[in-house]
């Protein structure tokens, strides 16, 4: 079992290893004491892996309830969102329980705010189920749900006390789930390590996983420890992001985040070069490591219906919108690009 400790607001551990979901309930009671525990999960994942929880949970002295929604980003929503709050109230959970994500990035954010909001702050801890969750949405406090306007407009930094990273959960995500997650890990290659970018290029992700992971925990770790509210550097995680999120705005939501974000990324690459804030194509390489992990890297919808989503992105203040754009394989830089300009740049990102 690998261990990485993130020091943000509050200090906690990441741990990566694989078939340790039964003796959960006795690692979580070396950091909580026994209280009620509220699992909350979607109903494929569940399904999968909700007995094996409880039961550990229950072995170890922890009461537990569940919250089971229907499974997909829709959930993402104020609705669900109210429906935990509720659940909470109606089933007397208190201050000092304790919720558990178990499940992909949406239960991941959605289980987190809930968490933020209850009570004004209930410790949460994340069971991520997920390539996307594990790499990413699990560590580092970010949790949100869903409005009308866009993806993630309503939420708060909001840290978990642990993340249990069981990679074995993996080996029942669809092959498409596992490709989506690759976008986030390839995007770590991309804006802050061309070493790993290079190991990406030459070797299998599936064959190195639990390898793959930390390094991808640990990278974003040494971001979050030196901006946990994204004043600055954590920006830069939201390479392929702002684009992204149009591309999933314009789906209605059908389109993954992970295969928008590996979208975006091209786009940003590309709109990058051809509008002449880089000297390089970064497309060179991006484009093939995201094709031999079977990511989408050509998008559906024109400038106009993209430029229209984006403008509801938060990264945008009234008059321009924060790009993220590669500098060096390893290195990306963050560009203002005005309204008024960005239009070209995605038509340039296009093709
Ligand atoms: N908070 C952050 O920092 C952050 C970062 C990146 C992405 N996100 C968010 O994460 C979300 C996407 O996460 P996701 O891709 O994990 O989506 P998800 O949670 O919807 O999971 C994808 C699908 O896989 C299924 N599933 C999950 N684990 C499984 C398993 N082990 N076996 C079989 N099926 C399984 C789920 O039921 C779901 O249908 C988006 O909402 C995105 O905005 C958040």
């Amino acid at each position: 079992m690998e261990t990485v400790r993130v020091s943000a607001s509050k200090e906690y551990n990441v741990y990566i290893g694989s078939g340790f979901l039964s003796s959960l309930g006795e690692r979580i009671k070396e950091i909580k004491n026994p209280c009620r525990a509220v699992i909350v999960s979607d109903d494929t994942v569940y399904s999968l892996y909700g007995g094996t929880v409880k039961k550990s949970l229950e072995k170890s002295g922890f009461t537990v309830c569940e919250f089971v929604f229907p499974h997909g980003e829709k959930s993402k929503s104020l609705l669900t969102f109210g429906e935990i709050q509720e659940f909470c109230a109606e089933n007397s959970i208190t201050r000092t329980d304790l919720f558990v994500a178990l499940g992909g990035g949406v239960t991941g954010d959605l289980t987190g705010f809930a968490a933020a909001s209850y009570l004004r702050g209930v410790d949460f801890v994340q069971i991520p189920t997920t390539v996307l969750a594990m790499v990413d949405s699990s560590v580092g406090g970010k949790t949100a749900v869903n409005l009308n306007a866009g993806k993630n407009l309503c939420g708060a930094f909001y840290q978990p006390i642990a993340v249990y990273a069981d990679c074995e959960t993996l080996s029942t995500l669809p092959e498409e789930t596992f490709s989506e997650g690759c976008a986030e890990i390839i995007k770590y290659g991309m804006i802050l390590d061309g070493d790993f970018l290079t190991f990406l290029q030459n070797n299998s992700i599936k064959d190195n996983i639990e390898k793959v992971i930390k390094r991808c925990v640990e990278i974003k770790r040494d971001v979050v420890n030196r901006d946990e509210f994204e004043n600055g550097d954590r920006k830069l995680l939201n390479f392929g992001h702002t684009i992204g999120h149009a591309v999933e705005k314009c789906s209605n939501l059908t389109i993954s985040h992970g295969n928008a974000v590996s979208i975006g990324m091209v786009i940003a690459a590309r709109g990058a070069y051809k509008t002449g804030m880089v000297n390089e194509d970064f497309t060179k390489v991006l484009l093939p490591v995201l094709e031999a992990n079977s990511l989408p890297v050509k998008c559906e919808f024109s400038a106009e219906e993209l430029y229209a989503a984006a403008l509801s992105d938060k990264k945008r203040s009234l008059d321009t919108i924060s790009l993220i754009v590669p500098e060096k394989y390893g290195l990306c830089k963050i560009q203002k690009v005005s309204v008024k300009d960005l239009k070209e740049f995605i038509k340039q990102g296009l093709n």
